[in-house]
């Protein structure tokens, strides 16, 4: 069984409906640590040495968050600065994080055509997460395709329900090791066709 910690970003959580309920669905899987960075840290003084011990405790991370302006929440990117240390996270001696799993789970408000070349917003989700993937290869940690749920404006209830349950599935499949590695890498995202990824 892989243990699975979620590093939940989002600033505004008590405005939001799509996130609230993807963590609702989640925090409480056996075998998943799910961890709300905000509320943990609100003057994002954040704590090194307890993040750096609960990477080490779990074999998957996932990061959780609101896609804001083409990125995580600062928060996030605040505690990759702080936590992801030279000679701990990469580098020669750093090698805290190799092996373990990364997953990004979003939210755009954007539709999936506009995340196209041709769309309003000109890139794919895979090509404006590329800062997240790297860091992930880096650190020498395997970088899963990502997990999103777009036009989060026009969803509605019963979508949302639909794609929060599809992400508990998930989490569960990559928790019970029954998530398909070698199909799931040739997705660009994980909330397609997952059905035929989950054994
Ligand atoms: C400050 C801010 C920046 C945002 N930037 C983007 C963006 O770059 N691309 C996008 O598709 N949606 C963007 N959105 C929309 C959010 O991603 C969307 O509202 C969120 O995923 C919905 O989840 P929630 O209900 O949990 O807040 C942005 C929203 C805010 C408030």
């Amino acid at each position: 069984m892989r243990r699975i910690l979620v590093l939940f970003a989002h600033p505004a959580l008590q405005k939001s409906r799509v996130q609230r309920e993807l963590a609702r669905a989640v925090r409480a899987l056996p075998g998943v640590t799910f961890h709300d960075l905000y509320e943990a840290y609100p003057d994002f003084d954040v704590e090194v040495a307890r993040e750096q011990a609960l990477l080490t405790e779990h074999e998957v991370v996932v990061l959780q968050f609101p896609f804001y302006w083409y990125s995580t929440p600062a928060l996030l990117k605040q505690w990759q600065d702080l936590v992801l240390e030279h000679g701990w996270a990469y580098g020669r001696e750093g090698r805290a994080l190799h092996g373990k799993l990364l997953l990004c789970a979003l939210s755009t408000g954007g539709s999936e055509a506009s995340y196209q070349p041709g769309g309003s917003n000109r890139s794919t989700i895979g090509a404006l997460l590329a800062p997240l993937a790297q860091m992930a290869h880096l650190c020498g940690m395997e970088y899963l395709p990502p997990f999103v749920v777009h036009e989060t404006y026009r969803l509605d209830d019963a979508a949302l329900a639909a794609h929060a349950a599809e992400y508990a599935a998930l989490l569960a499949a990559l928790r019970d090791e029954r998530l398909d590695l070698a199909v799931a890498r040739a997705q660009a995202r994980l909330d397609t066709k997952l059905p035929a990824l989950i054994g």
